[in-house]
């Protein structure tokens, strides 16, 4: 497939989706010569209209082994017989198969849409809700996001599709864990700004998805409508946000992701050390974002 036109659908919290989604459209527009629509779903204005894309690609970062809820509602809006073609681009902090629990309701529907289906790409960045990856680690994950959309984009241009297909013993873990949706709700009320660090900007204010944060009496406060998905701590200048319980596991400050590419960084051995386990998980992944561009790069591709 080459120079049609493109609609990337995305939800992003803390801005890791939304950093992807602008390197593919650079690339599909460079490399395959689309014509490509960027849409978050908090976007003002109607929603995109499916049927005037030749391909749609749904893109969501990962909570709990699910999309987050206001992707997933939003999807339920959308009439998937209407596109033409299909593809998802999900990420997330770690390469854990039951993320791949994430997606089963929207390969369920591509299924029955009957569409073409390019496949599901699940590419890594830094985390947030954990804790802050040391830059070696983030140069790591972004060597092999690239390989994937390497891989992506050649089997776009060979037209080479695969059948959307569910994982059905991964299905009712993932649906189990929907119960971490609650989280944010009953954590959120319990979310302050640090009256000594807060400088009033109200970037939170302004920016959170749901609306959940006002204020009032010059104090920053936070409702009950949560998704937890830490942009106002992520993003918050000074970093006066204490998420109640989620406090330790909060990241604050965004990751240099261009300059982290660029660069050489030492590894952390403290990191290494203290994470080990953790870190044993990534060479599964990398292995997988190797073979899939060898696959779509090689003469002898076919169906799956
Ligand atoms: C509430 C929450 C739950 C998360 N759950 C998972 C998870 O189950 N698996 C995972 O690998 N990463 C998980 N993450 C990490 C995010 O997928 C990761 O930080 C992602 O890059 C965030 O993307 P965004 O910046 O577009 O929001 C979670 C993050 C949050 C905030
Ligand atoms: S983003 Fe941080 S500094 Fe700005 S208003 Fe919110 S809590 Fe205060
Ligand atoms: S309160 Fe913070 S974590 Fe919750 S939805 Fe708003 S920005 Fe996201």
């Amino acid at each position: 497939m080459k120079g049609g036109k493109a609609l990337l659908l995305y939800f992003s919290g803390t801005g890791h989706t939304k950093a992807l989604v602008e390197v593919l459209k650079r690339r599909l527009e460079n490399e395959l010569d689309f014509s490509v629509l960027l849409h978050s779903i908090e976007d003002k204005g109607p929603d995109p209209d499916l049927g005037q894309f030749d391909l749609v690609v749904f893109s969501y970062p990962i909570h709990a082994f699910n999309m987050p809820l206001n992707y997933e509602r939003y999807l339920r809006k959308l009439n998937l017989k209407k596109g033409k073609a299909y593809a998802i681009l999900k990420q997330s902090g770690e390469p854990h198969f039951l993320n791949d629990a994430s997606s089963r309701t929207l390969l369920r529907r591509i299924r029955k849409s009957g569409k073409p289906f390019y496949g599901e790409w699940h590419l890594l960045m830094p985390y947030n809700i954990h804790f802050r990856y040391p830059d070696a680690l983030v140069k790591r994950l972004l060597s092999g996001d690239r390989m994937l959309l390497d891989a992506f984009l050649k089997r776009l241009e060979r037209g080479v599709l695969v059948p959307a297909k569910e994982n059905v013993l991964l299905s009712p873990i993932g649906w189990l864990f929907r119960i971490e949706r609650l989280a944010g709700p009953l954590a959120a009320p319990g979310f302050e700004a640090d009256e000594k660090k807060c400088i009033s900007c109200l970037r939170c204010v302004r920016s959170c998805p749901r609306g959940n944060i006002r204020q009032e009496e010059g104090r920053i406060r936070f409702g009950r409508d949560c998704l937890l998905c830490m942009r106002c701590a992520f993003h918050c200048p000074t970093d006066a946000i204490r998420m109640g319980l989620f406090d330790r596991w909060k990241v604050n400050g965004p990751y240099p992701l261009a300059k982290i590419e660029g660069s050489s960084p030492e590894e952390d051995e403290r990191f290494l050390q203290e994470h080990c386990w953790f870190l044993s998980l990534f060479p599964k992944w990398e292995r997988y974002a190797e073979t899939a561009r060898e696959t779509a790069f090689s003469g002898t591709i076919s169906k799956e």
